[in-house]
């Protein structure tokens, strides 16, 4: 088990494409593994393989309140969506930065589950936002490429001293 280095906004590797799983091997496996490691610890409810640099389509949520529901999708897709809702969202990338962006109220996924199985469930409220906040990642987006470049501006220049200061 290994605790994995997350990538800081605005690090332009967040920025990269992640490409499909085609097959489930064991270094899937432990990359998933040590994803969870990483949120749990970190601690936070999602996250993205894009953000410890694996461009894979990858992601784990835990919205429990117990945090011992552990929801691994590799190649996850969106196929049917509803609705509207506004959280504040974080992000492991860009601690200390919370903003609400638009979200759909419902969605219904489809992915892979680490047997190699596809599986279809429906999810709403915080999970659906996390999902899809999860799935920008593997497409190379970030939640606050959502807000006004003012804002996003100055959350950029806000880590950029962040990160001069703790190098
Ligand atoms: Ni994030």
């Amino acid at each position: 088990m290994a605790l994995l280095p997350i990538l800081q906004y605005p690090d332009p590797r967040l920025y990269q494409k992640a490409a499909p799983v085609r097959e489930i091997t064991q270094d899937i496996r432990d990359l998933v593994r040590d994803l969870a490691e990483t949120m749990y610890s970190a601690p936070g409810v999602g996250l993205a393989a894009t953000q410890v640099d694996v461009h894979k389509q990858i992601i784990i949520v835990d919205t429990s309140d117990a945090r011992d529901t552990l929801l691994v999708l590799i190649n996850p897709e969106i196929l049917a969506s509803e609705g509207v809702q506004y959280r504040e969202e974080g992000c492991l990338s860009v601690p200390g930065i919370y903003e609400s962006v638009e979200r759909a109220e419902w969605i219904h996924v489809r992915a892979m589950a680490l047997d190699g199985k596809l599986f279809e469930f429906e999810s709403e409220q915080l999970q659906a936002v996390c999902i899809q906040h999860e799935m920008d990642h593997l497409r190379g987006k970030v939640f606050v490429d959502y807000l006004s470049r003012l804002k996003r501006n100055r959350i950029r220049a806000k880590m950029q001293k962040q990160q001069r200061l703790s190098a």
